[in-house]
């Protein structure tokens, strides 16, 4: 086992430390943020650090970076209060992965990459998305510690294939085809290996 210390994850080249570091927490969704900007123009970024945030309201919590340059999934979402979720699958991952270049201001990415723009109310979707969903922002917390921000968002509508939706909540991900990320350059797909039952203290 090889020991790794602050002082030799301080000592990494930019680029090596942004990838052991986003590797840290193992494997995590990825979705296509979906946003417009005050002149309507939509925007498209990969997130991959959305994490379920309590069920009673639904809320989901993702991280931007510092705002140091341009952000736009960051700027819409302040600027009109709504964004959208949107899951990738292995038919669209090349063109999601290509909306996390950057593309300048007056640039949709969904023109970029061919994605297909599906509005509803505040909302922008992903059309090819198997599985999204449209949030209100709720909240915004600062993380002094290094300049990134935690964007809290309430879930106010889901859009899901009908057969992957089962009676008791759960949702059938593998059969989305769903994929999930690590770093910011690695993809896997979802395979279900167990479903175990409520874990209760035993009988010692
Ligand atoms: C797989 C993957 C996951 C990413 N996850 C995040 C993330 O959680 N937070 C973030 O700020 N940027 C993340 N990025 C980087 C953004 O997608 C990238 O900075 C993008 O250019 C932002 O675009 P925007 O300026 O339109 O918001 C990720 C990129 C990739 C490829």
């Amino acid at each position: 086992m090889k020991s790794i210390t602050l002082d030799d994850i301080q000592a990494m080249e930019k680029l090596v430390r942004v990838q052991f570091a986003s590797s840290l927490p193992g494997v995590k969704p990825v979705c296509l943020v979906g946003t417009e900007n005050e002149d309507g123009l939509s925007n498209l970024a990969p997130f991959s650090s959305v994490v379920h945030l309590g069920s009673n309201p639904a809320l989901l919590g993702m991280v931007t970076r510092p705002d140091t340059v341009e952000r736009h999934t960051l700027s819409n979402i302040i600027q009109s209060g709504h964004y959208t979720l949107n899951h990738l699958h292995r038919g669209i991952l090349e063109q999601g992965h290509q909306c996390s270049a950057r593309y300048p201001h007056g640039v949709s990415e969904f023109e970029a990459t061919g994605l297909t723009e599906a509005r509803e109310g505040p909302f922008v979707f992903v059309a090819e998305s198997r599985f999204r969903m449209g949030l209100k922002l709720v909240d915004r917390l600062p993380i002094e510690a290094n300049g990134t921000q935690l964007i809290i968002g309430a879930v106010q509508l889901v859009q899901v294939a009908e057969a992957a939706l089962s009676e008791n909540g759960s949702i059938d991900l593998p059969g989305l085809g769903l994929i999930s990320s690590t770093a910011l350059d690695t993809y896997f797909e979802s395979v279900e290996m167990a479903r175990l039952p409520y874990a209760k203290p035993k009988e010692m």
